[in-house]
């Protein structure tokens, strides 16, 4: 079983936070959403990996990942250059691929769960693909599976405008090598794509069987800012949170705290956990830092009162007041001199902003 990790995309639902770098990329508890995808691979014990790269971010995605050693794996890249379709992305890696099997995993989505049982329930049959889903509020945003009385898939269908059930694909996908002549035969859907799901129907039409079965725990698709922040939540919620950094004798630490080795927590200044703050930064006297926080590296947080809310890195961050439910982008500088909203702004500042208040 071979492993085939998609970051291409264009990432337009992350504007202004993606502009120059991939969405893959964005942090989530101090981690790029790509490493997830990358540990649950090996996790999995799939070593093999096939890196599906776009034209944004090429540079950055193989500095960050290497030739996967750090990770235990062993990473091959191959360009896809336009964003054709996830079809046309899976497409791309058939020479990687060659007769094995695959999992397909979309490097914006993260799991809580893992892909060993997805991988194995694949392993204990004789499917074409299989695929994992999860019951979801908006069904028209995502591609959608009909079952029948057993749990069967009967259809699949992309971003349906009457959707038969809630029941989400995931981005997580295991395919034989079957998949790949369906993608041949696809037209592009109606926004110009060749769409997974089209190919994973069209198996189905050409009588394999499909492995699905439900996800239980969380899963996010991390396309939009406020699904940065839920999953920032959600993995701060379960991350072992270490404090190896300083926190001075007159600052207050109360919960989990992930302070790195270089950081700093000023006298003066509150932290409350969950919360995980990465090298270099220093929060500084007068400074509250909330729970679900995480702040990156090279930050300077000054006087300011920031909770729920993601600062990628590299930013300063002076402002009497609030900021909450926020995601602020790398470089950005957040200044106020005449202090926020008591109730707290709720911020979403693009990668090298300047913003004062
Ligand atoms: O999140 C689950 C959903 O992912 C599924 O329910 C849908 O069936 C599936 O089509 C997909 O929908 P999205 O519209 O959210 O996919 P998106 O365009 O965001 O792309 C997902 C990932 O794949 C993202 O990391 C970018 C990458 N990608 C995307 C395209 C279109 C590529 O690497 N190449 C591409 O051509």
């Amino acid at each position: 079983m071979k492993g085939v990790l998609l970051s291409g995309g264009t990432g337009s639902r992350l504007r202004p936070i993606t502009h120059t770098g991939p969405k893959q990329l964005v942090p989530v508890a101090n981690k790029p959403v790509l490493e997830y995808a990358v540990e649950d691979f090996k996790a999995a014990g799939i070593t093999e990996i096939g890196v599906i790269l776009g034209h944004k971010g090429r540079d950055e995605i193989q500095d960050l990942l290497g030739d996967g050693s750090k990770y235990g794996v062993d990473i091959t890249y191959i360009v896809q250059g336009n964003p054709l379709g996830l079809a046309h992305a899976a497409g791309c890696a058939r020479d990687f691929v060659g007769d094995d099997d695959f999992v397909m995993y979309l490097g914006d989505n993260i799991l809580k769960s893992g892909i060993t049982d997805l991988v194995e329930s694949f392993e204990a049959g004789d499917y074409g693909a299989g695929i994992a889903l999860q019951r979801v509020d908006d069904p028209q945003a995502f591609g959608i599976a009909d079952v029948d009385e057993n749990g069967n898939v009967t259809e699949l269908i992309e971003k349906p405008d009457d959707p038969p059930t809630n029941l989400a694909l995931i981005g997580m996908y295991v395919f034989s090598p079957a998949v790949f002549d369906a993608i041949d035969n696809l037209e592009p859907s109606w926004r110009g794509e060749l769409e997974i799901t089209d190919a994973i129907q069209s198996l189905l039409e050409d009588g394999y069987e499909i492995d699905s079965h439900v996800v239980t725990g969380w899963w996010k698709d991390t396309g939009k800012p406020e699904d940065i922040l839920e999953a920032n939540r959600l993995v701060l919620e379960e991350t072992n949170l270490t404090t190896d950094g300083t926190v001075a004798e007159d600052a207050t630490t109360d919960g989990r705290v992930g302070l790195a080795e270089s950081a700093t927590i000023e006298d003066g200044a509150v932290v409350r956990g969950p919360v995980s703050i990465a090298e270099n930064t220093t929060v500084k006297s007068g400074t509250y830092v909330g729970p679900y926080s995480s702040i990156g590296a090279n930050v300077t947080l000054s006087n300011i009162h920031i909770e729920n809310s993601v600062v990628i890195g590299d930013s300063e961050i002076t402002a009497s007041g609030r900021i909450v439910d926020s995601l602020i982008g790398r470089s950005a500088n957040v200044e106020s001199t005449d202090g926020l909203l008591p109730e707290g702004r709720r911020l979403v500042v693009g990668e090298n902003s300047q913003l004062k208040l």
